[in-house]
């Protein structure tokens, strides 16, 4: 069966590597990193240090609704710029929302790849004198032209739960001098010291994961069992995920990343990433969004445009693959927007396939040959 994340048992994270630390150090050697339990929280305290209320932060619209959240807590505004089918802002759209209380323009690099037209954002930022947050919360380990995607911004932040098997975790990257001295950590900076009952409470559950994957009728029940029970975290409002947020780095997720390999961990991603291009290939049904995978990037999924996204999933739970998802869950109000369509679009026909490190490429060829039958 092939689960949306990896688990905590997985070889290629539990085996002695130099840990995230190391890494983030040789890739990112200009920026300064601090900690956090959460992406959400570490944007909010970059920031903190640099605007006054009232100002507003340029979002692409194409994005869950809990990420926004840190600028309101600000007393920011967020406006949503449009993107294009390839996931690069509308510029036309972007350049008419900024005005003179625009204070950041966010760029996301989805997936793991950087965002096309980062470059492009990061001029545009310097043009109207606002920062440039690089959002990278979906791949700690992908570098782009050299150098860490989250550092190519005045700030940015990634998110270490979408790379580990961990409860938390969340690294906030300061790249410009300016940031870097106006950043005063809050109480929510930096790792927790000991082990929290929440820490066990994870540590069970991937227990009960594991042994859920050996049956994925059993899997299936005790999914629906949750969500019908409203224990379905996509169903909490945005602003409470936000306040859930508010905790510092677990001590078992400091102590996961700091045994991770990193190099593996990529290599591995990057290897199911090619598996499920190949097995995908040629159907007529399915458009992958990218069909290149360039040096140093780190693939958080493998996301593919299906004309009829239910069905696909549907068909590949029945070939046992239970982590594939849409993504994301528009706030309403981009839904409702004729100027987010393509948005829209995107968010309906979007799957994200799993392709983290816990699965072997066999596994993805034994889903092909059951998707061929
Ligand atoms: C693009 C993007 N940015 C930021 C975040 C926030 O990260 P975190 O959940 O660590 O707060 C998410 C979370 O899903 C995300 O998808």
């Amino acid at each position: 069966m092939i689960s949306a994340t990896p688990s905590v048992f997985d070889v290629s994270v539990s085996r002695s590597g130099p840990g995230i630390d190391r890494f983030v150090e040789r890739h990112a050697p200009d920026s300064t990193h601090t900690y956090y339990g959460a992406g959400k929280v570490a944007l909010r305290d970059g920031l903190a240090g640099l605007v006054e209320p009232g100002g507003n932060v340029l979002v692409p619209a194409y994005l869950s609704p809990a990420v926004v959240e840190p600028f309101h807590d600000l007393g920011l505004e967020s406006r949503f710029y449009a993107v294009e089918e390839t996931l690069a802002p509308d510029f036309g759209d972007l350049e008419s929302r900024i005005d003179d209380d625009t204070v950041a323009v966010m760029s996301v690099n989805y997936f793991g790849f950087p965002q096309p037209g980062l470059e492009r954002i990061a001029s545009l930022s310097d043009e109207y004198d606002c920062y440039h947050i690089d959002d990278n919360a979906h791949s700690p380990l992908s570098v782009h032209d050299g150098t860490l995607l989250g550092t190519h911004g005045d700030l940015g932040v990634t998110t270490l739960r979408k790379l580990l098997p961990v409860p938390d975790g969340a690294v906030l990257y300061c790249t410009d001098d300016e940031v870097t001295s106006n950043f005063t950590p809050s109480s929510l900076a930096g790792r927790s010291g000991r082990i929290a009952t929440a820490d066990c409470r994870y540590v069970a559950g991937s227990v009960a994961e594991r042994v859920l994957e050996t049956s994925p009728s059993l899997h299936r029940s005790v999914e629906a069992f949750l969500s019908d029970g409203g224990d379905d975290s996509s169903s909490v409002d945005p602003s409470g995920r936000y306040e859930a947020a508010k905790v510092p780095m677990s001590r078992f997720a400091a102590l996961v990343a700091d045994a991770a390999d990193p190099e593996a961990i990529r290599a591995t991603r990057r290897e199911n990433f090619r598996t499920w291009q190949e097995i995908l290939d040629g159907r007529d049904d399915l458009t992958p969004l990218y069909d290149r995978l360039p040096t140093g990037i780190s693939p958080y999924e493998f996301p593919v445009r299906a004309s009829e996204s239910e069905a696909f999933l549907a068909e590949l739970e029945d070939c046992g693959v239970v982590g594939a998802h849409t993504w994301p869950i528009l706030r309403q109000s981009v839904r409702e927007d004729e100027t987010y369509e393509t948005s829209t679009r995107l968010a309906d026909e979007l799957v994200a396939l799993p392709v983290h490190q816990g699965i072997g490429p066999s596994a993805i060829e034994a889903v092909g040959d059951r998707l061929r039958r």
